[in-house]
């Protein structure tokens, strides 16, 4: 009998189609992709979900200013978001839009059951709204007449459908308390159990005075885009197998980012338990189970040249540039090495060439030349039968990566990877295997490369997730075989290319 694999459902937030993909959404997705990656190689059965959020105002504003149909604009952003998976090498199981038939279906049978169970009545909301959001504000969160994240809000009134999400108020606090790591990181949490504490009210769930939206049945509404956005998460495990072994399974993993983390972390777990019970049914153990799985992991905010990146300030990276001009490894290396994970980062042209000039090339790049080199012209291009044991043979790198990222601790996960190829640098200069094998001492000289050669299989592994076109070429050096005595190595001609500063 087979052992049943753990499984992993990983989302990144599907991203709204009203402008064109910037550094921040490039990095959602290589972190969704670096934890698909890398519990894949730990034996994981793994799915990894991206997509488009294309209803609601900002998206049909943004059609409206282009003179283009919503839809005919949806098609040609959304494609761009998936364009940008592909160069980044993001290994997406699906990629799910919300204007597919299968998502609007889905949601449409979602808004039937919550109506059944008594979770939606009619009324009309009178209050802040923010477009750039989609988010309704409290009176109290309003600051100098904006937004607390400082978009600009107006003032609604239209009748609307509202969700009871004030009955969660205390099942969610009990719950929290049950579920020490819902979310990531804990200062986040602790954040959210305020905003909670401070009393859910009951939230608007409905439109009624533009159109682009999923229709809700029987009125002349749209659903919130929140709403409707969420279940995209269960949309798209469209059929009963996958759902089962996803979903049911042993993790999900919601990657955000930290503006949308209350969408998350709140709205997300009422909806979803409000599906399973009525109002007056309502526990913390309804939350329980239908969350059981759930983590929320939220990553910090980057930065461009120190400044918040904005289109009006023109200083938005185009991944897409980042990648025509130094490759997707480079890129995918830099967003994970760069922020210490769950901080903000900053991008910087000139921190960008330091992290790659010292850390890639002068220290594993250095450490692979020398080495092929050495081993090319003294042991006919061939791992040396000449096995002993040494520190870094023995040390077992991935095993030592594993707890970093399970605790989401990824620069330090890299560090470790850094530091053990530069003991295999010091081990070069010590062991001096060109001198060994000039004076004679064949033996020695094999055995020296012999554990070089070992440790940079190691780190070629331990570094697939990070650089997959790394780990590509240097898999071919090796024959695309395990590592062992014998083997005849193949030429390459670079390891890294260099990055102009
Ligand atoms: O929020 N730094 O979509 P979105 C880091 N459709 N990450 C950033 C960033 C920055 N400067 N800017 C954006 C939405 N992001 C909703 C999500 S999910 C059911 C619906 C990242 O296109 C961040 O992860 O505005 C953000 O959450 C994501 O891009 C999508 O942003
Ligand atoms: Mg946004």
């Amino acid at each position: 009998m087979t052992h049943k694999k753990k499984t992993m459902y990983i989302t990144t937030p599907i991203y709204y189609v009203n402008g064109t993909p910037h550094i921040g959404h490039a990095y959602t997705a290589v972190v969704a992709d670096f934890f698909k990656k890398f519990y894949e190689q730990r034996g994981q059965a793994t799915y990894l979900l991206s997509g488009t959020d294309e209803h609601g105002q900002k998206v049909a504003q943004s059609a409206e200013a282009a003179g283009v149909e919503p839809l005919t604009w949806c098609d040609k952003h959304s494609r761009l978001f998936k364009e940008m998976c592909e160069y980044l090498l993001v290994d997406t199981d699906d990629f799910i839009r919300t204007t597919e038939e299968r998502h609007k279906s889905f949601v449409q049978n979602v808004w039937k059951e919550l109506e059944a169970r008594g979770w939606l009545y009619k009324g009309t909301y009178n209050g802040w709204y923010s477009v750039r959001d989609e988010a309704f504000y409290g009176e109290d969160e309003i600051v100098d007449g904006k937004a607390p994240t400082g978009a600009p809000v107006e003032w609604r009134e239209e009748e609307s459908y509202f969700f009871k999400l004030s009955a969660f108020t205390e099942p969610l606090l009990a719950w929290f308390e049950t579920k020490p790591d819902f979310v990531f990181p804990q200062g986040r949490y602790n954040e959210i159990k305020a905003f909670v504490r401070g009393g859910l009210r009951d939230l608007s769930v409905s439109r009624s005075s533009f159109s682009w939206g999923i229709p809700i049945p029987e009125t002349d509404h749209v659903m919130y885009v929140w709403l409707d956005a969420l279940f995209n998460y269960q949309s798209a495990l469209d059929t009963s197998e996958k759902f089962q072994t996803f979903w049911n399974g042993d993790k999900i993993v919601h990657l955000v980012g930290k503006d949308i983390l209350r969408f998350h972390a709140v709205y997300w777990p009422a909806f979803l338990s409000a599906l399973e019970c009525t109002p007056e049914t309502l526990s913390t153990g309804v939350l329980e189970k239908a969350c059981r799985a759930m983590q929320v992991v939220a990553h910090g905010w980057w930065l461009s040249e120190g400044e918040k990146m904005s289109k009006s300030l023109g200083n938005t990276v185009d991944p897409k540039d980042l990648v025509e001009k130094y490759g997707a490894d480079y890129v995918r290396y830099y967003f994970l090495r760069e922020p210490s994970f769950g901080g903000d980062g900053n991008f910087t042209q000139e921190g960008f060439a330091l992290r790659i000039n010292g850390e890639l090339i002068n220290n594993i790049g250095n450490l692979c030349q020398r080495t092929f080199a050495l081993t090319h012209k003294n042991c006919d291009s061939m791992i040396p039968d000449a096995q002993v044991s040494h520190p870094l043979t023995e040390t077992p790198l991935l095993d030592q990566v594993t707890p970093l990222v399970d605790e989401f601790k990824l620069n330090q996960a890299i560090e470790v990877i850094l530091n053990y190829a530069s003991k295999a640098n010091e081990y070069v200069q010590e062991s001096k295997p060109w001198a060994l094998f000039k004076n004679g001492e064949e033996q020695k000289g094999r055995e020296s490369l012999y554990v070089l050669l070992h440790a940079i299989y190691m780190i070629k592994e331990a570094l697939y997730p990070i650089l997959p076109e790394f780990h590509e070429r240097l898999s071919s050096v090796f024959g695309n075989q395990t590592f062992r005595t014998g083997l005849q190595l193949n030429s390459l001609a670079k390891v890294f290319e260099q990055v102009e500063v």
